[in-house]
């Protein structure tokens, strides 16, 4: 799978996908993350890709014409399945959209700063805008990261126990049971003695109650 990411501060993007699984799925061919500079599409000497909003107001507007440069650029060269903007007034990222978008090829992802980025490219270009919570960061770059994540990580291959995805709090409707590993017991806490038993059904079973005991009390709309 391949991801274009057109951002205004591609530096902030050097390090998220450097490392762990990001970085195996790179080596492994697996996925291949483009971060593109929006300077570099501006055909302003000044190199400026943001400009006064229309109506008067606090803030600058990202300007049409680099991102609409960039992404046709991108478009001539292969199919996107989406182009996603990052934006706080999006639809909130989940496991569904992760999973579906782990299912495509090709995605562009625009990251926004100042005020926003001009209403014409979200009419035009955009086919996707995605949140990822109700709060406002300085810019698109942090979550087009958190939604690469999530997708790439789904994709098989990606992960060396495949199943240890499918197994995610969220994969399933429930939240993940409490884990634990050595010492079996640390200051007098011992680890629950189920998970010593070696009966493997009655750990599936012990599992399940406390992800069910956990849902309910953390996100009990997770069960309606
Ligand atoms: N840009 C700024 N805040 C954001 C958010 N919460 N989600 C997606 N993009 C954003």
């Amino acid at each position: 799978m391949r991801f274009d990411i057109i951002s205004v501060l591609p530096g902030l993007l050097d390090s998220p996908f450097a490392h762990s699984i990001l970085q195996r799925a790179q080596k492994k061919g697996i996925a291949e993350i483009h971060v593109h500079n929006l300077r570099d599409f501006s055909s302003n000497k000044h190199k400026n890709v943001d400009d006064y909003p229309y109506g008067g107001g606090s803030g600058m507007v990202m300007s049409i014409e680099p991102f609409a440069a960039c992404i046709e650029k991108l478009q001539a060269e292969r199919q996107y399945d989406e182009v996603v903007f990052m934006t706080p007034d999006g639809e909130t990222l989940n496991q569904t959209m992760a999973n579906q978008l782990s299912l495509g090829k090709n995605v562009i992802i625009l990251c926004g700063h100042y005020k926003g980025i001009d209403q014409r490219i979200r009419d035009l270009y955009v086919t996707k805008e995605i949140s990822i919570g109700d709060y406002v960061l300085s810019g698109g770059e942090l979550p087009a990261a958190v939604l690469v994540d999530s997708i790439v990580r789904l994709i098989p291959g990606v992960l060396s126990d495949e199943t240890s995805a499918l197994s995610d709090s969220f994969q399933g409707e429930l939240l993940d049971a409490p884990v634990y590993t050595r010492p079996a017991e640390w200051r007098g806490i011992r680890v629950p003695e189920i998970l010593l038993s070696g009966d493997q059904a009655k750990i599936n079973n012990w599992r399940h109650e406390k992800a069910l005991e956990r849902t309910m009390k953390r996100r009990p709309d997770l069960l309606e």
